[in-house]
């Protein structure tokens, strides 16, 4: 259950049948620490559910925790997403006599299926009546008493493995990769019944379905920490060779991006976190290489902005995961609308691939830290390549080796990041600058920082700094200035900047190919062609805010309150 914690780790639990009963054990914590507790693995029975839990709905408590339970106890479930119509689906099952012991939205799921089953001679019809009472976006597993298991997915993942102990169930398949060698991806509005006679797929209708599995990728095989203490400083390293591979399977692909993006009268692009980052990359270079603008829309605010798609706009979406709600859902607002949609991806069987028209995948293999590092990189080199195909003199895919070479000499380096990020470990703020196509890695560089180390921390246009946040900056303000002299003038407009920022006697520390005087501590980049920036000025502050998450006692990998995988609105 290890496995699954990157997408969630406030609480965990687990269910098993034994002797017809269930029995159930869950706690606060990770599960290396509720399994000293509570001995999670010593529960008995041959069927059993897991659940490792970021809180949606109700606080971090073991009440809260999956599984849950059906007020007779004879089912119980694990759950990913949210059921919008709980609070009306608890009052009706409170009005026949349900006491329901949580806050959670998925208690009212084992108590709706309990209802049904006992109306019911055939548990395919108990579920094609439950799904239709659920409004919301979730995948499910039940588990009865008689060792039957019922897999449910509406618009969250859920994967049955089949190995040669066993089928699993799992809404990634890193749940189970190494015991399985094939597998079946449910469709939205599928689900499975699975006993110890094999297992049926049916529509939310209830017709029975014929899927064929498919061999499961070795690519998702030994998925370890190896010699590294976390998995995000493995991630970090692998980057001098996952940007060589970055979108190199789908070589076809780049021209059709190309063909949709030149026909379209209008292109935006959208993302959450890291990968919007990514996008506002894409603004800056467009209008030059293409010659026409691209508009990025954050994810979460894509609602507003429904009314700008029509049958002749594409959108291009960024996400590592695939999975993200508010990626999703943007990009269902756009397809409505008629318009052409380009995904960049890591997750290749992911939700978002099955609703674009075409998608690139960022073949940076699995990336298990919280923060996205890796997938930023390979985000980048893509949105390059697709650029070099209507600029080939942009000379991208032939010089990557050089990028990797520039990135290796950085991770030399980090003896002088880790100091530095000594130095800063007992600050509370931090201000990151850059100017033009610098300011997304500002803004990526703050987003790090603050979800690795909870230190508050903002990217902010250099050219801003005196509208208004000049006035926070004093003696105890640190800024990182990101300066390559990729461009003369905003080079030197940014020197100005800082003096007026020594001036206020703050600690500037540069980031740059080249030292400057007024820099009390200058972070080194190597020489290169000056569009790479972006990408190589990236790891320092990936590197720092690995460091300041250690020195100030925190997980790196799994920073609190966060999760891999953001299924929710
Ligand atoms: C930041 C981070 C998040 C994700 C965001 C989108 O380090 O990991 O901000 O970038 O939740 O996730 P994906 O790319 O999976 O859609």
């Amino acid at each position: 259950m290890g496995k699954m914690e990157y997408r969630g780790y406030d609480s965990v639990g687990i269910a098993t049948i034994n002797d017809q009963k269930i029995t159930l054990k869950k706690g606060i914590g990770k599960v290396s620490v509720v399994n000293k507790k509570l001995s999670l693995d010593n529960l008995k029975g041959d069927v059993g559910i897991g659940h490792t839990r970021w809180a949606t709905h109700g606080s971090v408590t073991s009440v809260n925790a999956h599984p849950h339970v059906c007020a007779q106890s004879e089912i119980a479930v694990v759950h990913n997403g949210i059921i919008e119509n709980h609070l009306d689906l608890k009052k009706q099952l409170k009005l026949k006599g349900v006491i329901f012991k949580s806050d959670t939205d998925t208690e009212v799921i084992p108590n709706l299926l309990s209802s049904f089953i006992n109306q019911e001679a055939e548990i395919k019809s108990a579920v094609v009546k439950t799904v239709s009472k659920l409004i919301g976006q979730y995948s499910f597993i039940a588990m009865l008493r008689n060792e039957t298991l019922v897999g449910v997915k509406d618009h969250e993942p859920l994967i049955l493995g089949i190995g040669p102990t066993g089928y699993f169930l799992s809404s990634d398949v890193l749940g189970f990769a190494k015991h399985v060698d094939k597998v079946i991806y449910l469709d939205d509005g599928q689900f499975i019944v699975l006993n110890h006679n094999g297992y049926k797929i049916y529509d939310f209708q209830g017709n029975l379905l014929n899927l064929t599995p498919t061999k499961l990728s070795r690519k998702f095989e030994n998925i370890e920490k190896g010699d590294y203490d976390h998995f995000t400083m493995k991630e970090i390293q692998e980057q001098t060779s996952s940007i060589l591979e970055s979108g190199n399977e789908f070589l076809d692909e780049f021209a059709t991006f190309a063909e949709i993006l030149k026909n379209s009268n209008r292109v935006y692009i959208t993302g959450s976190g890291t990968s919007y980052n990514c996008g506002l990359v894409g603004k800056y270079l467009f209008p030059k290489v293409v010659g026409k603008s691209i508009e990025p829309i954050m994810s979460s605010e894509m609602k507003s902005f429904e009314d700008c798609f029509d049958d002749k706009s594409a959108l291009i979406a960024i996400s590592q995961s695939g999975e993200s709600a508010d990626v999703l859902n943007s990009v269902a607002f756009a397809k409505e609308k008629g318009a052409k949609i380009l995904s960049i991806v890591n997750t290749t069987t992911s939700s978002l691939v099955k609703m674009s028209d075409s998608f690139i995948g960022l073949n940076c293999g699995y990336e298990v830290g919280v923060a996205a590092t890796k997938s930023f990189t390979s985000q980048l080199i893509i949105l390059y390549r697709i650029l070099e195909k209507f600029d080939p003199t942009l000379n991208v895919s032939h010089r990557l080796d050089l990028v990797s070479e520039a990135i290796a000499k950085i991770l030399d380096n980090k003896k002088l990041i880790l100091e530095i990020s000594q130095k800063l470990k007992n600050i509370e703020n931090l201000y990151i600058l850059g100017r033009g196509i610098h300011y997304p890695i500002a803004k990526e560089g703050a987003l790090k920082i603050k979800e690795l180390s909870y230190i508050h921390a903002e990217g902010v246009p250099t050219g801003e700094l005196k509208h208004g946040p000049l006035a926070l900056i004093d003696e105890s303000t640190y800024v990182i200035l990101i300066n390559p002299t990729d461009d003369s003038s905003t080079h030197s407009d940014n020197i100005s900047n800082a003096s007026e920022i020594k001036s206020r006697g703050a600690k500037i520390i540069g980031i740059s190919n080249e030292n400057n005087p007024i820099y009390d501590y200058w972070i080194p980049l190597p020489n290169i062609s000056k569009i790479f920036y972006p990408i190589i000025e990236t790891i320092p502050f990936q590197l720092m805010a690995y460091y300041l998450s250690i020195e100030r006692g925190n997980d790196p990998d799994y920073p609190r309150n966060l999760a891999k995988c953001v299924t929710v609105k």
